[in-house]
């Protein structure tokens, strides 16, 4: 059976890939930032995942306001990054992993999730610059399998449900007959609002206390409904979700192999986790 080694979670933002392209990791506004991800890449090299199951948000590249589903999973060879503007660089295409989308895919619908299947699917920023910061030589030594939540059009799903699709998403992948090494990475948050009166919104307080709950108290968030989360995090803020879901699909216990929380990276209260399950 597969064996889940561990979880990332970490925001994404579109002017990474700029500061990526433009070799700006080490200028004093990226440093912060960028240096974050050091321990990471060092836990990855120890960890050594096969494939990886990506939570993230599809901002209209993929997906666009006409066709929105709530859920939905990548079973597709492989994977490319189109232009999104802002002069983003396209990153190398990413092979998917068929066989586990769709073992995953037929244990989740027996699950009850009726998720979306997508054979052909383009990833945008939030797949690719978490991807970029894991392996910064962009030569992807995993497979993939995006599994993709809305949050970009209401009405979205609750935290209380992208809980429950974390932990369908961990037991499936405890069930696949393989002996492939399996990481999750989940992409979004930390609070920020892009839009309306309160654009450039962020909450600190709330932030560090979403990332402790992860580790102790780790279905915390899902007390709070959709509206409380964009009111406690912002518009955009609400993609903690796929952290969420992250940590739910590691099971009952984790240990913290790293954090890091940065204040601003663009609009956005970037924050940054490693987990490893211990039960
Ligand atoms: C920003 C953050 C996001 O999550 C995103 O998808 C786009 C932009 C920002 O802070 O600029
Ligand atoms: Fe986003």
């Amino acid at each position: 059976m597969a064996n889940i080694v561990g979880g990332i979670a970490t925001s994404h933002v579109p002017a990474i890939g700029r500061a990526i392209a433009r070799n700006l990791q080490e200028d004093a506004y990226w440093k912060p930032f960028f240096d974050g991800y050091k321990p990471v890449q060092g836990w990855l090299e120890q960890a050594r995942p096969d494939v990886v199951v990506v939570f993230y948000n599809d901002h209209g590249l993929n997906f666009f306001l006409d066709k929105m589903p709530t859920f939905s999973i990548g079973a597709a060879p492989e994977y490319r990054n189109a232009d999104e503007g802002w002069g983003i660089p396209e990153v190398p295409p990413f092979s998917g992993d068929q066989d586990l989308s769709w073992h995953l895919i037929d244990r989740l619908i027996d699950d009850e999730f009726d998720v979306t299947t997508c054979q052909e699917m383009l990833v945008d920023h939030a797949f690719t610059l978490p991807m970029a910061l894991c392996w910064p030589d962009q030569k992807w030594p995993v497979k993939v399998v995006p599994v993709c939540i809305n949050t970009v059009q209401f009405p979205l799903p609750s935290a209380a449900r992208c809980w429950k699709l974390g932990e369908a998403v961990g037991r499936a992948v405890r069930s696949w007959q393989s002996d492939a090494r399996v990481m999750v990475l989940g992409t979004g948050g930390l609070s920020h609002q892009l839009d309306g009166e309160r654009a450039g919104f962020i909450n600190k307080d709330f932030d560090l206390q979403f990332m402790e709950s992860l580790i102790h108290d780790p279905k915390w968030a899902t007390q709070f409904s959709i509206h409380e989360l964009v009111e406690k995090a912002g518009t955009q803020g609400v993609e903690l979700l796929m952290w969420l879901a992250t940590r739910a699909a590691l099971g009952e216990q984790v240990r913290e192999v790293h954090r890091n929380y940065h204040i601003p990276i663009s609009n956005t209260a970037s924050g940054l986790m490693v987990m490893e399950p211990t039960a």
